[in-house]
């Protein structure tokens, strides 16, 4: 017998297992290359570095000077911050006490509360320049605190708040006279239904409609949808894309587990429209287009401001195209493409981010303005993409069921939502928007840079966020200058700054002009002090530093 034969069967059979394994390995490889280098782009590793930060905290003598500030400067620095702290305990005195009760027994405001700045800040932050959650009331561009405080809100209430907080409070009174005969009997449907899911379709050009309360829940639905009917398991995100806080949608930092079902990607990338051609298992890609300011970027709340190194920059061109890419790898591919607009729908134009953007999605989700300010979420889809069950399988459904959808009282609030919507004169609204902001956002920015400070606002239309053009550890004092001049933000501070439309210029000069103040007052107590030869990089090397010593106890 030839000994040489089983040696020879070895090695064809090596041969034939590395041929078999290799076209996998190539697309194991393709997946990784179009993932995000960012950490933003890895997801479970992103949570593993989560697990490997340590606590550690400045105290007083620390906090003012953990750039390396000389004594001057951080005494100006501490002298600054007293002050301030002295006028938020004089001005928001009731809304800080309420505050601190109800912070005792709601979870939600504990979190928001310690992650408004880096943690290593947060302490003494809580203490000196504790904000107030309660609010009395508001009118046109004004918010009133419980202490009776007004503010410009650019809270945009999460960008619910489009067309003004009035808006929506007649929205809602008009709902509830228009509900109140059939009163909150679910199951069945109120008449208004019909003309909704009439308009919706007509708005997003999709056959139709489902109504959920949030908009995590229409995402859920609108994947678990593009699943059941391409047979297949994944979605694709892109890095950094906040699409509710369901888990699928929300691998990396914030979630326990890890979703296997989920690829988070690189928006704006060729490797990506690769992966998209050659896998077969993706049955859905899903878009938030407000991505199109920072892609790839996280949202940008200032708890993670840790340098100076955001940054945003919205090109409208550039992202028409990089959706058109998608949407012509989608449908070679049979992938299910969804835009979700809850965030951006409404905003930017009355057909929503598929008008403003000129590509079109197989399903649309929305929610947020749409109820005219009540809670809502909404998936608008191809026929074909909607259907709950087969006429071949009687037995394999889809099921999606909510004790509160289509509630009587929220789908009149948004008949009269949408109706407005449809009126001529009010879709005058959106006449020029793009230059209005535009414009509004080089005003300001001419101002800043007038005036030599170093912070800059990068917008996509009515949504702006902040960004800082020297290095410094401390950007996130920003926001509590601004609300002692009059500004009231979201709980992430500058990242996000929501206008709605019913700025008007004079509105707007006067925000402009507080702005401006606020910044001013920054830099006079020593904030944005600069040591020479003071990067990013520098300080991201001094933090982690900072970790190792905390970590080792040295
Ligand atoms: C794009 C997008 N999708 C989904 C959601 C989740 O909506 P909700 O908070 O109503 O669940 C949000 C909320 O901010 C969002 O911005």
């Amino acid at each position: 017998m030839d000994s040489s034969l089983p040696i020879l069967s070895l090695a064809a059979g090596a041969v034939a297992a590395t041929a078999a394994v290799a076209p996998k390995l190539k697309a194991r490889i393709e997946l990784s290359r179009a993932k995000h280098r960012s950490l933003t782009g890895h997801s479970k590793m992103s949570r593993r570095v989560a697990r490997l930060i340590p606590f550690y905290e400045f105290d007083v003598g620390e906090f003012f000077r953990s750039d390396g500030a000389p004594d001057d400067v951080a005494t100006k620095r501490r002298d600054g911050f007293f002050a301030l702290s002295a006028t938020y305990k004089q001005r928001f005195a009731k809304g800080r006490e309420m505050t601190a009760e109800a912070a005792e027994h709601i979870s939600d405001l504990q979190f928001t509360r310690a992650y408004r700045v880096p943690f290593q800040y947060s302490r003494l932050v809580r203490e000196n320049l504790g904000v107030g959650a309660f609010m009395q009331s508001s009118s046109g561009v004004n918010v009133t605190d419980i202490d009776g405080n007004s503010f410009y809100d650019l809270t945009g209430s999460y960008g619910v708040n489009i067309f003004g907080n009035d808006f929506y409070k007649e929205c809602i009174e008009i709902s509830e006279q228009r509900a109140h005969a059939l009163g909150p009997v679910l199951g069945s449907y109120h008449p208004v239904v019909a003309d909704n899911v009439r308009r919706l379709a007509g708005i997003s050009g999709l056959d139709e409609v489902s109504f959920h309360m949030s908009g995590t829940e229409a995402v859920m639905q609108a994947v678990r949808l593009a699943r059941y009917h391409t047979g297949r398991t994944h979605l694709v995100r892109f890095a950094g894309a906040y699409h509710g806080w369901w888990g699928d949608v929300q691998p990396g930092v914030g979630n326990p587990v890890s979703p296997h079902e989920t690829y988070t990607l690189a928006e704006m990338s060729e490797r990506t429209l690769h992966v998209l051609r050659t896998r077969r298992d993706i049955a859905c890609v899903l878009v938030n287009p407000l991505q199109a300011l920072h892609p790839n970027g996280n949202a940008p709340g200032d708890s993670a401001l840790v340098d100076s190194s955001r940054s945003a920059h919205f090109d409208r061109a550039a992202y028409s195209e990089w959706l058109k890419q998608l949407r012509e790898a989608c449908s070679e591919r049979g992938i299910v493409l969804i835009f979700d607009e809850v965030f951006v729908g409404f905003r930017l134009a009355p057909g929503g981010a598929q008008q403003y953007f000129g590509v079109k999605a197989d399903m649309v989700t929305y929610g947020k303005s749409l109820a005219g300010g009540l809670p809502i979420g909404v998936v608008c889809g191809k026929r074909e993409l909607m259907r709950r069950f087969r006429d071949d399988r009687p037995a394999d459904i889809c099921f999606a069921r909510g004790t509160f959808n289509a509630h009587p009282y929220v789908m009149t609030a948004m008949d009269e939502f949408l109706s407005r919507l449809a009126s001529p004169n009010f879709r005058a609204v959106y006449n020029g928007l793009d230059d209005i902001w535009n414009g509004r956002a080089r005003e300001l920015n001419d101002m800043l840079s007038a005036a030599d400070l170093p912070v800059r606002v990068d917008n996509l239309s009515s949504i702006w966020t902040v960004s800082y053009t020297a290095p410094s550890r401390y950007n996130w004092m920003l926001q509590y200058y601004l609300r002692a001049e009059g500004i009231a933000l979201s709980w992430v501070g500058t990242g996000r700054l929501i206008f709605s439309l019913n700025y008007n210029d004079a509105d707007f000069a006067e925000v402009a002009k507080r702005f401006v103040a606020a910044a001013a007052k920054m830099k006079t107590d020593g904030w944005w002090w600069q040591a020479g030869g003071l990067t990013n990089k520098a300080i991201r090397r001094q933090i982690l530093k900072e970790m190792i010593a905390s970590k080792f106890g040295r």
